[in-house]
């Protein structure tokens, strides 16, 4: 099903792109039903070609056509683009904020009327239709809101909600930097392939289908990953001796401490 409502897409760059690629191609809405603003009007161009959609420089003109606003700019420009959408705004259209590090309750209290908000964390693997993004409703918000907000984001991967949003600061950490640990760890895997001898394209794919086919296993079969782990480690064979220097390196740790550093630093740049 369609969605019946115009989307406004303020910011319209990498994240605001992805999401427009998405929507058209999966046949959200229509190219026609987006407004999608930037500071440069040569960036609005660019897009306008690209998509076929309605672009500008006007954040009031695209707001005032659009029941649906996506804010797609940096956190620190969130504060500027609020007052000057903030006539057009009234109870019946919606705010999605994609933007990092920036509370619902923050938007809410900029704009200080009864106006859904919902903030959104997506991850840069929206760019493949693999995203993870997690939804957190604000005060004003209710199931029908919501359902809007996962059409939209559906368009990119895979949507959860939480209610809880002092912990949107461990999803950022968790699924916002996740893909980043996900390259480091396979460029390592396919450093390792090179020192062993491998060429290193052929290091790195077997490197990155290596981790994708693990996640798959994982989110497919729902079986525990230390099982799958078991699975394939023979006694006395190859992967074990590969598994306890992983151990000895202090793999899992480093881990664990990543989402708790990355958690901690997402903590301080809401406040
Ligand atoms: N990238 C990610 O993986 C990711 C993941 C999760 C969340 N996010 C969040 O998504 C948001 C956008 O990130 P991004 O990576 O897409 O950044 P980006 O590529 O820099 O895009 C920001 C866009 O905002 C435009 N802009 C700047 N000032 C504006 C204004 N006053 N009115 C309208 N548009 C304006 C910029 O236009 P010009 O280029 O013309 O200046 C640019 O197109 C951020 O808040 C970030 O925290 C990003």
């Amino acid at each position: 099903m369609k969605l019946k409502q115009n989307l406004a897409i303020i910011g319209v760059g990498k994240m605001g792109d992805t999401l427009i690629s998405s929507l058209i191609k999966n046949k959200v809405v229509e190219p026609e039903q987006i407004f999608g603003t930037t500071s440069r009007e040569e960036t609005a161009l660019k897009i306008r070609k690209k998509h076929q959609i309605h672009t500008g420089t006007d954040n009031i003109q695209a707001v005032s056509k659009s029941d649906i606003i996506i804010l797609a700019v940096k956190p620190q420009m969130i504060k500027k683009v609020l007052p000057q959408i903030l006539p057009e705004l009234n109870e019946e259209k919606i705010i999605i904020s994609i933007a990092a590090a920036t509370s619902s309750s923050f938007i809410e209290e900029q704009l200080n009327k009864s106006i859904p908000v919902i903030r959104a964390m997506p991850n840069t693997a929206s760019l493949v239709n693999e995203g993870m993004t997690v939804l957190c409703p604000g005060k004003f918000v209710d199931e029908e809101h919501l359902k809007l907000a996962l059409k939209i984001f559906k368009s990119i991967g895979e949507v959860e909600i939480i209610h809880r949003e002092e912990l949107m600061d461990v999803v950022t950490a968790l699924s916002g930097s996740g893909p980043a640990y996900s390259y480091m760890m396979i460029e390592s895997l396919t450093d390792g392939g090179v020192r062993m001898g491998l060429p290193r394209e052929l290091a790195r794919k077997l490197a990155a289908q290596s981790v994708l086919g693990g996640a798959k296993m994982i989110l497919e079969t729902g079986l525990h990953p230390a099982l799958l782990k078991d699975e394939v480690t023979t006694p006395a064979g190859v992967t074990i001796d590969g598994l306890m220097e992983l151990e000895d390196g202090g793999f899992r740790v480093a881990l664990i401490k990543a989402i708790d550093r990355a958690t901690q630093k997402s903590r301080q740049i809401s406040k």
